[in-house]
């Protein structure tokens, strides 16, 4: 059985978690420009619309995002083989696994995280996957669903995956309540267990562990990595953007830039979409939360959100937001 191509270790230690209607091309450009030494996923596609469906809409890409994962739904091995060999072929960095999502739509197609109860699928489909391409193939998961409490069953999950060739492993460390919980609930009801993903490292150093769910500050993150490879961010990234500049600085080197120069420094970027045709306000929307409790963070938001959606909106509504950050008097 061949396995998955390695991550080199520096390349796992800070990631943003893949986020639908998220973590999109815009996105992933803005948390590059603020992050540079992060790993940064796609929302989830399903394989079958990777493979059917409008691929320049769908893997929309910059190069400037690399190192960048996709990440696929499904469970139809061959179909996520074909889905696997095009994104390597769109230039994806890896190509990852959701064995974690858990919304009724998702359950209704067999994949996401009801994907926990079938190892041996996932194994099947993993091993396809590695087979169709040459960039590393990996997994996000949960602890288990419903009422599964066994770190030894947790373990079978994985050992059955890693049999398949899979070297790494991100675990969103909780489980996954298939009944009775909003995709929200699951992710903030069933208890965190960061102890069950330390374990997994200790118990399978071979393996690489990226862990994930509820981490919220530079110290919590820092911690985690006493234990594993990696820390994965995913609300407090989006929510907080300069979470993860100061991040990447703290562990990777570097000077802290202000707010405003990371900002300006994607002013290219946005003026050549702008030319493009794309909207304003999809590339805003994004960097909202960028002075979130600084002065003048409210007006920031407030200028963007207001302003972006209008026909025209260019650059300079960026700067009169900006302006009102630097200089909050103007604010009044
Ligand atoms: C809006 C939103 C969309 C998400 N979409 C996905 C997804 O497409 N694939 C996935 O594996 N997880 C998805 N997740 C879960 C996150 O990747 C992550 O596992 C979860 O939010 C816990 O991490 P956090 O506490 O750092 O946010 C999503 C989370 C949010 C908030």
């Amino acid at each position: 059985m061949p396995a998955s191509a390695a991550i080199a270790p520096e390349q796992l230690r800070l990631s943003v978690a893949p986020m639908m209607d998220w973590t999109d091309t815009h996105c992933r450009v803005f948390h590059r420009t603020i992050a540079p030494h992060a790993r940064l996923y796609t929302e989830m596609v399903h394989a079958n619309a990777v493979v059917l469906g409008d691929r320049t809409r769908l893997l929309a890409m910059d190069p400037i995002e690399h190192p960048v994962a996709l990440q696929l739904g499904g469970s139809e091995p061959e179909l996520l083989a074909q889905a696997a060999r095009i994104g390597a072929g769109h230039g994806f960095d890896e190509i990852n696994l959701n064995c974690g999502c858990p919304s009724d739509r998702v359950q209704a197609g067999r994949f996401g995280a009801c994907l926990m109860r079938e190892p041996t699928l996932v194994a099947e489909s993993v091993g396809a996957m590695i087979e169709a391409c040459d960039v590393p193939v990996t997994v996000k998961c949960r602890l288990g669903v419903d009422d599964d409490h066994d770190f030894d069953h947790f373990l079978a999950f994985i050992d059955t995956v890693a049999a398949a060739g899979c070297r790494t492993f991100v675990v969103h460390a909780r489980n996954a309540w298939l009944k009775g919980l909003s995709p929200k609930e699951n992710r903030e009801v069933p208890p965190l267990r960061y102890d069950w993903a330390y374990a997994l490292k200790r118990e399978r150093p071979g393996l690489q562990v990226i862990v994930n769910g509820g981490i919220a500050t530079e110290h919590e993150a820092t911690a985690h990595l006493d234990h594993v490879e990696g820390a994965m961010l995913g609300r407090a990234a989006y929510h907080d953007p300069y979470l993860l500049h100061r991040l990447d600085v703290a562990w990777f080197g570097g000077a802290l830039r202000t707010r405003g120069d990371l900002l300006r420094a994607l002013r290219p970027y946005i003026e050549d979409q702008l030319a493009r045709g794309v909207y304003l306000k999809h590339i805003t929307r994004h960097f909202l939360g960028l002075f979130a409790s600084e002065r003048g963070g409210r007006a920031f938001r407030q200028v963007l959100s207001e302003g972006a959606h209008k026909p025209g909106a260019d650059w300079s509504l960026i700067e009169r937001a900006l302006a009102l950050t630097e200089h909050p008097a103007v604010a009044a």
